[in-house]
């Protein structure tokens, strides 16, 4: 991968501690990434906890969702760890225009080009395709014009404080209707209410690896129920799971 020359508008640079760099969105308040490797938490988060390789060789094409492109840290990892006889399209959300020009301009050889509001580029093996505007609009106004069922989903949107939009069980609820039935779904949240939004939405919740200073994270898949570890822990706790209701009153109270 290489080094940041230029930065985005909104953003500066994050060197991580794996050598890697990731970006600080402004707009958010969050890095990107995880300051412990922005290389490697993709490799364990998404790669490895999607199995991509083994997956690729039991898909063709594996479609792959990822939620929230950033700086492309998930579409270069997954590229340059598939074998390149494998055919797999990439779709990706994103709210930030200035991010997806600036991955345009500074990575000329994927010849990407805007067609409307999709940013793409195509090529025997691999399709990528970004879709720019609100995740929760644009997704479902993509799917409902392209017949795709995803076998692998980085979710990988800011945190569920800093952007609660893309956790919610309406979120989690499209992502199962629009997914394969052996799909794995990889996040580094671990957190309560993330898991509750994922196991009232109908996916089966487990325990991710440990990465840094967080002690676990979350896999999710629809042919295997909930850990009965993880249930007894949402059962018992208060905490709710996110809703699109609770989050239109938070917009609504910091609004008035
Ligand atoms: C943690 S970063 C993603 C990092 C990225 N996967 C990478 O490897 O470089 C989260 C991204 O989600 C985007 N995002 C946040 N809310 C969104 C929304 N409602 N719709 C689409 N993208 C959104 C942010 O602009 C940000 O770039």
């Amino acid at each position: 991968m290489k080094k940041i020359t230029s930065i985005p508008d909104g953003h500066t640079l994050v060197e991580t501690e794996d050598g890697s760099e990731t970006l600080f969105s402004q707009r958010f308040g969050e890095a990107c990434h995880s300051t412990t490797g922005a290389k490697s938490e993709t490799l364990l988060h998404y790669i490895e906890g999607c199995k991509i390789k083994e997956s690729s060789s039991k898909f063709s094409p594996l479609n792959i969702l990822e939620v929230g492109f950033g700086l492309g840290v998930g579409f270069l990892t997954t590229l340059e760890s598939l074998p390149a006889d494998k055919k797999w399209h990439f779709i990706s959300l994103e709210i930030d225009k200035n991010l997806l020009q600036w991955f345009k301009d500074t990575h000329p050889e994927f010849n990407l080009s805007w067609n409307g509001n999709l940013l793409e580029c195509k090529t025997e093996h691999f399709e990528l395709i970004i879709i720019h505007g609100d995740a929760r609009k644009e997704l479902p106004l993509f799917l409902s014009k392209n017949n795709i069922l995803f076998h692998a989903i980085y979710q990988d949107a800011f945190s569920p404080k800093r952007n609660p939009a893309l956790w919610t069980k309406e979120w989690f609820t499209l992502l199962k209707d629009f997914s394969h039935p052996d799909v794995l779904l990889s996040t580094y949240s671990a957190s309560t209410s993330i898991r509750k939004s994922l196991h009232e939405s109908g996916w089966g919740v487990q325990k991710g690896e440990k990465f840094g200073p967080k002690r676990t994270s979350t896999r999710a898949v629809l042919n295997h129920a909930t850990d009965p570890e993880i249930l007894l822990h949402l059962d018992r706790s208060p905490t709710p799971a996110l809703t699109d209701l609770q989050i239109d009153s938070i917009n609504q109270k910091i609004e008035s």
